[in-house]
Order: C-alpha cells, then sequence, then structure tokens
C-alpha cells in the first residue's frame, strides 16, 4: 500500500476471530485461547501482559482466579510488605481500596497501554493477576519473582462470583439472575479466566515443582487461622517476622487491619470507586466459607465435588 501507517489493530482482531467465542450468562462476551476463557474485552491486555511483562526479582505476584480471596491477600501481602514504612495506624490501606494499592497487570496496569513503563513503581513490586500460570511462565522463570496463589472451594467462588457479577452487570437490565444457567457454564468449564480446575492445577503443579516460587494457599485456610498464613507469606517472600515483631503484636494487628469486618466498614470501602473497575463495595460480600448451600442445591454441590474429584483426580489437591 502507499506507506500507509498499518493498523496495530488488525493483528490482534485477526487472531480474535480464529478463536472460539461464547456469550456468558452475565452478558460477557468470552474468548477462549490456549484452553482459558478471557473476557473479550480482557484480551489485548492479557496478551500484552504475556508478550510484555518483564519480572524483576524483588516482584511479587498476586495470582487468583476472580472471588477466590484477591482482595483479602492483596491487602494481607502489602502490610507486610511495607510494615516498616507505614505503622498499622497510618497504613494506606485506611483510606484506599487494597485494588488501589496493589494493581492488577492486565486489568490495570496493562489495560490502556500495550507496554507501560513499570519501572518508577517501588520495589518490591505488588501485582495481582487472574492470569493462568502457563501465561506468566515465561516471565516468572526467567527471574526470581515469586507468586503467591489463592484458591477457594470452587461452590464459594461460583457464588461469590454470581453475585459479583449480578451486582456489576445485570443491574441495569432487571433480568432474572440465571444461576442455573450460570452454575452450568461453570461445570463446562466456562467462565472467566476458567476452566476453574485448570487454573488450580496449574498453579499446584507449578507449586509441586518449585516451591521456592509459588506459595499455594486456600481461602477457608486462612479463614481458620489468618495469622499462621501471614507468618507463612512473610516468610515466602523473605520477609519474616522477628521475635519482637511478634511479641509485639504486630501479626494479629495486620490480621485486624485486614479483617472482612474492619475493610469492609472504611468510608473508602463503602463509598469509593476505582477508576476503571467497580464499586469497591462489591468487593466485600459476606466473607465466609459455605455460603454456597444458601444458593445451590444439594445436588448442585454434588454435582461438582463430583466434577472435582474427576478433574483433580491424582493431583492431591482436594477441595
Ligand atoms: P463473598 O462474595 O463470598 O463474600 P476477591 O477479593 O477475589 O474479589 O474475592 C471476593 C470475596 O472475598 C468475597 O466473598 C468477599 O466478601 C471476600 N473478601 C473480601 N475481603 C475479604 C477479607 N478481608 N477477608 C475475608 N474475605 C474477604
Amino acid at each position: 500500500s502507499s506507506g500507509e501507517v498499518e493498523d496495530p489493530k488488525d493483528e490482534f482482531q485477526e487472531l480474535l476471530q480464529t478463536l472460539e467465542q461464547k456469550t456468558s450468562w452475565s452478558g460477557t462476551q468470552l474468548v477462549k485461547y490456549n484452553g482459558f476463557w478471557f473476557p473479550v474485552r480482557a484480551f489485548k491486555p492479557v496478551l500484552s501482559v504475556q508478550k510484555y511483562f518483564k519480572a524483576k526479582d524483588s516482584d511479587i505476584i498476586l495470582c487468583t482466579l476472580p472471588k477466590s480471596g484477591t482482595t483479602w491477600l492483596k491487602a494481607l501481602t502489602f502490610c507486610i510488605v511495607n510494615r516498616h514504612i507505614y505503622t498499622i495506624d497510618q497504613s494506606p490501606l485506611l483510606t484506599s481500596n487494597p485494588h488501589t494499592v496493589v494493581p492488577f497487570l492486565e486489568i490495570n496496569l496493562y489495560w490502556e497501554q500495550e507496554n507501560p513503563n513499570l519501572e518508577h513503581i517501588r520495589t518490591p513490586r505488588i501485582f495481582g493477576t487472574h492470569l493462568p500460570f502457563s501465561f506468566l511462565l515465561q516471565s516468572i522463570h526467567e527471574s526470581e519473582c515469586k507468586a503467591i496463589y489463592i484458591c477457594r472451594n470452587p461452590l464459594d467462588q461460583f457464588v461469590s462470583f454470581w453475585h459479583f457479577m449480578s451486582k456489576n452487570e445485570r443491574e441495569k437490565d432487571g433480568d432474572p439472575l440465571a444461576i442455573d444457567e450460570a452454575f452450568d457454564m461453570f461445570c463446562h468449564g466456562i467462565n472467566q479466566f476458567g476452566p476453574f480446575w485448570d487454573h488450580v492445577l496449574e498453579y499446584w503443579n507449578a507449586r509441586l515443582n518449585n516451591s521456592q516460587k509459588v506459595l499455594f494457599l486456600k481461602y477457608e485456610d486462612l479463614k481458620e487461622d489468618v495469622t499462621l498464613y501471614i507468618k507463612k507469606i512473610a516468610e515466602f517472600i523473605g520477609y519474616p517476622f522477628s521475635l519482637e515483631e511478634e511479641k509485639q503484636g504486630l501479626i494479629q494487628q495486620i490480621a485486624n487491619l485486614c479483617s472482612f469486618s474492619n475493610l469492609s466498614n472504611l468510608d473508602t470501602n463503602k463509598k469509593g470507586k476505582i477508576i476503571g473497575m467497580f464499586d469497591n463495595s462489591t468487593y466485600f460480600r459476606k466473607g465466609e466459607v459455605g455460603d454456597w448451600a444458601n444458593y445451590l442445591t444439594p445436588a448442585m454441590g454434588e454435582r461438582i465435588e463430583k466434577l472435582m474429584e474427576n478433574k483433580l483426580e491424582g493431583s492431591g489437591l482436594v477441595f
């Protein structure tokens, strides 16, 4: 052509057209790429992270499926890492949502720019991501960075996500909420960043291969004994608590600051909104284990249980 500048979007559009797409129950358009389903509107940023993100040795990457405890893990890790910079009563978490202080790679940093400059971020940089481990592989392997994964019982994760989408995506059109349809899609592995089992298994196996690289956590375990896991996280990322800090009760203070009741009652989380994201309040609902039973039938519970047994068989991972 006559010296026209090539539209850099074309390549992306071409790829998009070759891939399977589905409309999810919430109206979100999903696209399947390398075995995982992504919201179409997040797909370009996902590819950009894969292509451009370069981890530093000191980076800490918090990896999750949505609604698995991301907000909580972000808050805890931020506090642990920055405890020498901010005292508990001066914590930025008192005035900012955890997603503000710890941004997502694909949803925030790579959303508007294909290759943003992340060099100015103070180290150790902490990032969140919903990307599967296989999408981060290269960048993670080439550095000494640490990945922390948190997952959650699939039934609670599903119910939490269903509430989240109902609130954020369906509120406007007032349609009845299709929990059955949503559930069926979930069981077929068609959900954002899913299939659920493949997402968890990738991180589970990565942790088995290299326990220095990946810490694998469960939401339910943290609910049971958060101080134990605060210590584990701190050790894993190389910020262990001193005996003196322990004696001062610092671990308990961090647990309290980051607790559901404390964070959800802060003004910033009741009223605030992060640009380009949902109302801060929608990241806090109930924060309980087993709430699925209030929304799903025992038969649905059994279906997931069987499905998980089948998909996770031989892995050593159980829910
Ligand atoms: P529920 O919908 O079951 O209440 P994510 O942070 O990955 O988006 O997940 C959101 C889920 O974690 C929601 O679950 C939310 O209430 C819960 N949650 C948010 N902050 C929490 C905290 N500090 N402690 C425990 N659970 C929290």
